[in-house]
């Protein structure tokens, strides 16, 4: 089954334990720290939007998509709560234009890492870059290979720093590649890595 097959199937069973109910905090400390001022931006595999959201609360002009249409209408809903403006859109980032490009600032939860082969890493990394605006940042958040390894489906996909910059160095320089843990309403959250690019 395809990645966005067995997501599809996830939200259509209920069972999407990434979802957090406050934005993630690896996002905010960067959007913060880094500066990245608010411009026009885009999230891929928003999931129920909780970090889109946050993101248009911060003056960010905000697409974000989604394969799933349960997951688009749960993050539609939370901006309406929010009383915030989102594009949100039902998508395949890999396949479908992507309208509104290019973009100045990429954010990914959760969704580079679930790719298991160093090719299909690099042609979402390509993907990226080419709705990036040139020098534009994509943050990515990544399971990491330092926790103990875990079977398939039990956490998040678990990625070394080399398998991220095998697939992303020759679009991107790395500006920032730091270990963490995910901001999650998890009692034990998985360990991540938070990795801060920008577009050559
Ligand atoms: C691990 S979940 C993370 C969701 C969200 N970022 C979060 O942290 O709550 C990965 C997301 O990527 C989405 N996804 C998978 N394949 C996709 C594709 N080809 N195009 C767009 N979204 C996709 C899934 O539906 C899922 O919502």
């Amino acid at each position: 089954m395809e990645v966005k097959e067995r997501f599809i199937k996830k939200y259509k069973e209920g069972c999407m334990p990434w979802a957090h109910e406050k934005p993630d905090i690896n996002l905010v400390t960067t959007v913060q720290k880094h500066p990245v001022k608010a411009c026009k931006a885009l999230e891929i595999g928003c999931g129920t939007g909780t970090d889109a959201v946050w993101l248009a609360g911060q003056g960010f002009r905000i697409t974000a998509l989604d394969v799933s249409e349960i997951a688009i209408g749960l993050a539609r809903q939370q901006a309406k709560q929010a009383g915030v403006r989102c594009r949100f859109h039902v998508a395949d980032f890999l396949n479908d234009k992507i309208d509104g490009a290019p973009f100045r600032f990429i954010f990914d939860r959760g969704f580079f890492h679930t790719f298991d082969k160093l090719f299909q890493r690099k042609a979402f990394a390509e993907k990226v870059a080419s709705v990036l605006s040139d020098g534009g940042l994509w943050l990515s958040l990544i399971g990491s290979a330092d926790d103990p390894p875990r079977k398939r489906g039990e956490g998040p996909p678990q990625r070394s720093a080399l398998d991220i910059v095998k697939a992303t160095e020759h679009r991107f320089e790395i500006l920032s590649l730091s270990t963490s843990l995910f901001g999650s309403d998890q009692p034990q959250p998985a360990r991540n890595w938070v990795c801060l690019m920008r577009k050559r």
